[in-house]
């Protein structure tokens, strides 16, 4: 092209240009908006970010645990004990651990300390299925011990995210694991039992472990009476008594 074409073609462009910004002025528009913002892309969000997040139902909380290889644990299970129960529960029960037989039928409290539970909760007046029951730990430790720090720590996205996944209106901890992981405290349990602590905005009774209440029956009434406070909160905050 010859090189005064292009620079009257150049002219041209910048003169259409300025009349066009003229126009626009006239009409009113007295700045020109900028490029859209680009949005900006989505940051992969870490899997205890998402656990965390209180976007994952209960399917999908389990989707994430998968076949979890994340803590020592998983070489001595027989399978994972996620928990059993009603998704939307207004009342979630947490324990300790599973044992040979939860280890062995893949549900939590199933074995003697299991059937003294579903007896604590008719007693209230509810049934199992009315209410959701999990542990700290999914999976059975050797021999039944205590479930050690890390394990706790590895385990914990997974019950805060099936708590979340719930929302209850009542939590109660059973035994000193379930409120040590929960309240983040070492307080004995004797001076934390019968009363409602706060769990991030959800009322938490603390009471025996029905394993201990098996070994001690004595202190079966101390439970009962922790249950019936359990009770009347629940009708209350429900407005669903119990009989
Ligand atoms: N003890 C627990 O803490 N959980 C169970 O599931 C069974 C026994």
């Amino acid at each position: 092209m010859d090189p005064r074409d292009v620079r009257h073609e150049a002219a041209e462009l910048v003169k259409n240009t300025r009349d066009s910004l003229e126009a626009q002025r006239q009409l009113g528009l007295d700045f020109l908006p900028g490029a859209p913002a680009v949005p900006e892309p989505e940051r992969p969000r870490s899997e205890r970010e998402r656990l965390l997040s209180g976007t994952l139902s209960l399917v999908e909380t389990r989707q994430v645990l998968g076949e979890c290889t994340r803590c020592k644990l998983h070489p001595h299970r027989t399978q994972i004990v996620f928990g059993v129960g009603h998704p939307q529960a207004d009342l979630v029960f947490v324990g300790e651990a599973p044992g040979a037989d939860e280890d062995a039928q893949g549900e939590p409290f199933v074995g003697r300390a299991g059937q003294l539970l579903t007896r604590m909760i008719e007693a209230m007046g509810l049934k199992r299925q009315d209410v959701y029951i999990c542990n700290v730990i999914k999976c059975r430790p050797p021999s039944n011990r205590t479930p050690e720090s890390d394990e706790i720590a590895s385990c914990e996205p997974f019950l805060i995210a099936q708590i979340k996944a719930i929302t209850p209106k009542l939590i109660c901890a059973l035994g000193g694991i379930a409120v040590s992981a929960l309240l983040k405290t070492k307080a004995p349990l004797s001076k934390l039992r019968g009363r409602f602590h706060d769990y991030q905005g959800i009322p938490l009774l603390v009471t025996y472990h029905p394993a201990y209440l098996l070994r001690n029956p004595n202190e079966k009434k101390s439970a009962w009476q922790d249950l019936q406070l359990l009770q009347k909160e629940y009708t209350r905050l429900t407005g669903r008594p119990l009989g």
